[in-house]
């Protein structure tokens, strides 16, 4: 054949190896996909984890079947659950973890390129991860509008009304506001579907704490060439990954991993510091 991307061949499926391939002129543009399980230890509980995952944890909010709390059409009926939720969720309580550290040192060595999250904590922002490298696939509190005319709505009105429990309505057609997250049903914000072709640039894809059980996000792990070495670092294996000869599957806490790929990278020092001082 022509003169194809060299295969980029671990020597192993351990950090060592990992380490000396991200330590090598190969590894250029790292690009992250994050899910709950990166927040888990700051105290915001993931999904479907069994037990103290949210979805095993809304029956006080007696809603139909547990996702309702993210459906649009749920919501237009009944916008309270979603507003309890949003209570006890609100960006602004909860500190980024040393695994967001780790995504800002990644970036502070020019290695990050793209992390893409489906978390709308707002945490990687909080770590110092510069904007501009990161995609909230499923939107974030930042920004929200009338579900009815779309007209946008205040940003300080709304987190009183978050904070004070009372349903932010339209002043213009009295419609429920409802922030900028992305539920089920809705589109994915345009800025993640223009930033798709670049994962055909990614030399190494890392995956953390994610189920990679929602569409269209969990389809990303999928998109990176054959020849870009996948890493998930996860409580438990998920998706397809195993299935490629360059996927490595770090089983375990992201923090632990994340603190055992650092010592070996030598980064451990900066790494602390960055957290202390996050
Ligand atoms: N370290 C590593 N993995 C963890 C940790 C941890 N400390 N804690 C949890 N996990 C793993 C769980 O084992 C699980 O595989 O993280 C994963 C979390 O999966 P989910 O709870 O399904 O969260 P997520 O994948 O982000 O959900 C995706 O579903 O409801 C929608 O829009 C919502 O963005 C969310 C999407
Ligand atoms: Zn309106």
């Amino acid at each position: 054949g022509g003169q194809g991307k060299k295969p980029k061949v671990l020597s192993g499926k351990d950090i060592p190896s990992l380490v000396k391939y991200m330590k090598s002129k190969d590894c250029k543009n790292v690009f992250l996909m994050l899910g709950a399980g990166v927040s888990t230890s700051a105290g915001i509980p993931d999904f479907r984890s069994p037990e103290t995952g949210l979805y095993s944890n809304l029956a006080r909010l007696n809603l139909p079947h547990p996702e309702a709390v993210f459906e649009i059409n749920f919501f237009r009926r009944n916008p309270v659950p979603f507003y309890t939720l949003a209570h006890e969720l609100y960006p602004g309580k909860f500190r980024p973890t040393i695994t967001h550290s780790f995504i800002r040192l990644l970036s502070e060595k020019s290695l990050l390129h793209t992390c893409f999250t489906q978390n709308i904590d707002t945490l990687e922002r909080r770590a110092g991860v510069p904007d501009d490298k990161i995609i909230e696939a499923h939107g974030s509190f930042a920004t929200q509008r009338c579900v009815d005319c779309g007209e946008p709505y205040d940003d300080e009105k709304m987190k009183e009304h978050i904070l004070e429990k009372k349903i932010a309505k339209c002043p213009e057609c009295g419609g429920y506001v409802k922030p900028d997250i992305v539920f089920f049903g809705e589109g994915l914000p345009p800025q993640f579907i223009q930033s798709l072709p670049n994962l055909r640039k990614a030399d190494l894809l890392i995956v953390m704490g994610t189920s990679l059980t929602v569409q269209p996000f969990a389809s990303l792990a999928g998109m990176v060439d054959t020849t870009c070495p996948r890493v998930l670092i996860n409580l438990d294996r998920v998706g397809d990954f195993g299935s490629r000869s360059d996927d490595v599957v770090l089983l375990g806490k992201c923090d632990d991993i994340v603190r055992d790929l650092c010592k070996e990278l030598g980064w451990e020092e900066e790494l602390n510091e960055l957290w202390e001082t996050t």
